[in-house]
């Protein structure tokens, strides 16, 4: 970054300290919290600065037309939910709707999790009321606790030891999952969860895995099996975070002894929220300095010209795969929002990812009084996201959306019919209300379609 004499400004880990920041804690004893930050500071990286890079490298292919980008998971992890079915949940529902968009597009799909370690929260508002009494918000389980009492509101320090350790467990998880055998493709057909076996999207996964058998059995007689390819045993599954409580970030910016780089340790990919990317402000000059992939939420509220400045200091040598635009202009807003946006990256010639968030532009209160979002606006604004950069000749490269593996009801609508009465039954999220198991599908599915018939159209072109 220039500094107003045109000198390049030096980055350090702590540099972000000296800038204006938002969305910060209250904590009472900022020794205590030191004391905790300098702790973490010599635990275990929680990813291998190599793994970001051939996250990076993955994204530079979407970037190019080549692969699309699964990017999803909780709103806000929780200790309370932290148990090995929901982590097996949420891991097998991506599998299933990776698997649904590689067999409609033929192309590779990056799988990256909003997990293990996305727990901090923004929050539009720094107190929340319930009738005549006033609290400070809930800024998610690594800061303080969701009852609405005086104490648990309370920030502290030692919950980001929890958040560290929960994340870690997550990883190692996730890991022996993606590696160990359980996302071999073999078991395509194992990974469907029995409550949404009655749903229509279920049959139609159903029918998709039964054909994936086939041409595995088919390719087993030509002698390729798990054994000959293990690719076809394993994946590469990433995980991500929004890069919010940055105390936590700098004590897991480690120099990756490889490269002499930087590297954030505590996920493969972080993204910038849609409060905090003020261009002065202190989390733009965090990860301006990490070599990590780097996401920045795009709402209705950015400018286009912020856009290129924001581009040109996080990624001033224009690397592909190192900035993903995540737009979440809401369904009715991305038709006019958007294109400014594409326009603003022609001018620039910017290698960026375009992924869409239908979720965060699409947050309603029901009648009941529920923060939920309509199954059909999430669809229509991914619809509108991809109509949009066909019309512009431009590549939409991916989704960002929260779910979960568990049958929840927080979104409205898809194939179950969710109403306004029916959120009250399972509504279990700490934050944003996700898409459930059954509505995951659904949404692979409107996407393996648009995939497809981008594919037939570049087919026919050549
Ligand atoms: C989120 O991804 O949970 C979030 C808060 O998003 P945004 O910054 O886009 O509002
Ligand atoms: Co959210």
């Amino acid at each position: 970054m220039l500094m107003e004499d045109g000198v390049a400004q030096e980055w350090t880990p702590q540099s972000w300290r000296e800038k204006p920041i938002k969305q910060v804690p209250e904590y009472p004893d900022a020794g205590a919290l030191a004391t905790v930050e300098a702790r973490l500071k010599t635990y275990p990286p929680l990813v291998f600065a190599g793994e970001a890079r051939n996250l990076m490298a993955q994204l530079a292919e979407v970037a190019e037309g080549k692969a699309f980008l699964l990017q999803g998971g909780d709103c806000a992890e929780s200790f309370a939910e932290f148990h090995p079915d929901n982590i097996r949940d949420t891991f097998r529902v991506l599998l299933q709707m990776a698997v649904i968009l590689t067999f409609a597009a033929g192309m590779p799909v990056i799988k990256v999790g909003r997990i293990a370690g996305q727990f901090a929260k923004p929050r539009s508002d720094d107190f929340e009321m319930r009738g005549a009494v006033k609290l400070p918000s809930y800024r998610g389980d690594n800061i303080n606790g969701i009852e609405f009492t005086p104490e648990a509101r309370i920030p502290d320090p030692q919950r980001l030891m929890q958040g560290y350790l929960q994340a870690a467990a997550t990883l190692n998880l996730l890991r022996a999952f993606a590696q160990g055998g359980y996302a071999d493709l073999h078991n395509a057909h194992k990974w469907m969860l029995d409550f949404v076996d009655r749903s229509p999207a279920s049959e139609r996964y159903e029918g998709m895995s039964a054909r994936i058998t086939e041409t595995l059995e088919f390719m087993a007689a030509c002698g390729v099996t798990s054994e000959t390819v293990p690719h076809l045993r394993t994946t590469a599954f990433y995980t991500s975070h929004e890069a919010l409580f940055l105390g936590f970030e700098q004590a897991m910016t480690r120099i990756d002894s490889t490269t002499g780089d930087w590297y954030d340790t505590s996920a493969h990919m972080l993204w910038i929220g849609d409060r905090t990317r003020q261009i002065d402000g202190a989390h733009i000059e965090f990860c301006r300095g990490v070599k990590n992939p780097i996401g920045i939420k795009c709402g209705p509220s950015l400018k286009p010209d912020d856009l290129k400045r924001l581009a040109a200091v996080l990624n001033p040598n224009n690397e592909p795969g190192r900035l993903t635009l995540i737009c979440r202009f809401g369904h009715d807003k991305v038709e006019t929002c958007l294109p400014p946006m594409i326009e603003a990256v022609r001018e620039d010639g910017l290698k960026v990812v375009w992924s869409s968030d239908p979720m965060h532009g699409n947050t309603i209160k029901s009648a009941s009084g529920y923060k939920t979002r309509p199954f059909d606006r999430v669809l229509s604004e991914v619809r509108t996201f991809f109509a949009v950069h066909r019309a512009a000749g431009t590549y939409a490269g991916g989704v960002h959306f929260e779910m979960t593996g568990q049958n929840v009801t927080e979104c409205l609508g898809g194939a179950q019919a969710i109403e306004d009465e029916d959120l009250q039954k399972r509504y279990h999220t700490h934050c944003d209300p996700r898409l459930n198991a059954s509505q995951s599908l659904e949404l692979a599915f409107l996407l393996a379609e648009s995939l497809r018939a981008e594919k037939i159209k570049r087919t026919a072109g050549r």
